[in-house]
């Protein structure tokens, strides 16, 4: 029987394990949500054995409903919320604190004192990155310092750290028993750590974060053989390894200069291919690397990161139960034509591109006693497609490549008002991919090449086929009149916290 390729996706908010076949159609999937840790105001943690447990039962519960066995796999991939860390025992496989999550603002602190001396771009040379609560060194050095004894054990090395992938990589390949401890150059670059020069851990900032180099682990490509699986994937080569975004960036084919897409998850992502050229934002993105292909050139993309998208919607269910499914969000803010005047800004964890403030929460303005839940959903909806006209535009304004249409994936891509109005408030169509799983599938596809299952670009190129388009059908006056309207709310966001 023809092999598949099976890929290992652990989100913010659930892991899935899908199969994919040559074509890159999906065969069987299977999704299980964890538990999310919220100990005080800003922080966020997650349970990094529950976390492994729930990536075995999906793998099992995939193969099954695929009818297929370990065998019929020719490769593993993983794809990974990035930025979220997790220090445990080389010794005995446990963690020594919960992981704690890109979210979480908790490390706000820590980023400030660094920031006195040289300030928020103090590393952006070297890193690509601004000083920001969201990336994982700064939480590395939060539980050396806060956990008893963890300092210690980790300049001894019997502690490792991990983005996610790193943790499920080891214990996939073995754990305790010969787990390897790697991670990929897109994993590795969002821990503040990597110089993007050198690919490598860079000594004068992991002396300034005091982060032992004895936990890191080793930096490799996204797609090479890194070892075999062990349990119930026991002996499929894990071959393939990309943050999320990363991934999804390859599952939308954006192999190109100036090709990008937009992924619509808990947060939204773009990135722009820039290629084998590193560039520097002057516009508050990120430089990152976009993939490594084995032995082949670094290629780079620069990204805008949004913190809050989806996760407004989860959050009028489950804390405002406003909705009881994150769908229904989409019917109530159908029952009314506008916005009713009101912006909701959810700067829950500061404000990331292109404003990197830690300081930002969130408002809802603009309130009247006309206002009525169905223009909160409307309002909640809007604030996902303004902030993405915000990177959009930062994008612009570095890459000086106007982009022609706007490919889109995730979970909130099936909402159809959503992506009218992100094709009206950009002023650029809006193009949704057939297999809208595109993290997944970029999983996938590293692990396949590696493998030598797809031969190369063009062979993952030819499953790209489109699913719908949405053409802008806003004037511009009314376009400008909203947008202006968000950035004046965006001002009331600033200096909560001091
Ligand atoms: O940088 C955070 C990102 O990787 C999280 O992605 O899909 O879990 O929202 P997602």
């Amino acid at each position: 029987m023809a092999k598949h390729i099976a890929a290992i996706d652990q989100g913010t908010t659930s892991t899935r394990c899908m199969i994919f076949d040559h074509g890159g159609n999906v065969i069987a999937s299977d999704q299980r949500e964890h538990g999310q840790i919220f100990p005080q105001s800003g922080w966020v943690e997650h349970d990094p054995l529950e976390i492994w447990q729930r990536a075995q039962s999906v793998v099992v519960a995939a193969l099954e409903k695929a009818q297929l066995n370990r065998t019929d796999l020719a490769a593993v991939g993983i794809t990974n919320q990035r930025e979220t860390a997790v220090v445990w025992d080389r010794k005995t496989g446990e963690p020594v604190y919960n992981a704690i999550v890109w979210q979480d603002t908790r490390t706000d602190q820590l980023i400030r004192r660094l920031a006195r001396d040289g300030g928020q771009d103090r590393f952006r040379a070297k890193v690509g990155l601004p000083l920001a609560t969201y990336f994982s060194g700064p939480k590395i050095r939060w539980i050396l310092d806060n956990v008893a004894g963890a300092r210690e054990r980790a300049e001894a090395g019997d502690l490792l750290f991990g983005n996610i992938d790193t943790w499920l990589i080891w214990n996939l390949t073995g754990g305790v028993d010969g787990g390897v401890h790697v991670t990929d150059i897109s994993n590795a670059s969002r821990t503040m750590l990597m110089n993007l020069e050198t690919l490598d851990w860079d000594a004068e900032i992991m002396e300034v974060m005091g982060v032992p180099r004895a936990m890191l682990p080793e930096i490799r490509s996204s797609s090479e053989v890194y070892g075999e699986c062990r349990g119930a994937l026991q002996g499929v080569p894990l071959a393939g390894d990309l943050g999320d975004q990363q991934a999804a960036t390859v599952g939308q084919t954006c192999f190109e200069v100036g090709e990008s897409k937009n992924t619509y998850g808990t947060g939204n992502f773009m990135l722009i291919n820039t290629g084998e050229k590193l560039v520097h934002s002057k516009s508050g993105l990120l430089t990152t690397p976009a993939y490594k292909f084995g032995d082949n050139p670094t290629v780079w993309a620069l990204e805008g990161s949004i913190a809050v998208t989806g996760s407004l919607v989860q959050w009028l269910r489950d804390n405002l139960n406003l909705i009881s499914s994150a769908p229904e969000v989409e019917d109530l803010a159908r029952k009314v034509d506008d916005n009713g005047g009101m912006f909701i800004v959810p700067a829950f964890s500061g404000l990331f591109a292109p404003y990197w403030r830690s300081d930002a929460r969130g408002v809802m303005v603009g309130l009247t006693r006309y206002i009525n839940k169905n223009h909160i959903a409307r309002a909640a909806l809007e604030a996902t497609a303004y902030q993405t006209r915000e990177v959009l535009d930062a994008m612009q304004q570095d890459s000086g490549v106007e982009l022609k249409e706007l490919k889109v994936d995730g979970g909130m891509v099936y909402n159809d008002l959503l992506m009218q109005f992100q094709a009206d408030i950009l002023g650029v169509p809006v193009v949704r991919p057939k297999v809208a799983e595109t993290t997944a599938l970029g999983a996938a596809y590293a692990a396949g090449l590696a493998t030598g299952y797809w031969k190369n670009t063009d062979d993952m190129r030819a499953n790209w086929a489109m699913d719908k388009r949405w053409e802008p059908r806003m004037s511009e006056d009314q376009r400008e009149a909203l947008y202006a309207g968000w950035k004046k709310a965006v001002t009331r966001t600033f200096d909560w916290l001091e």
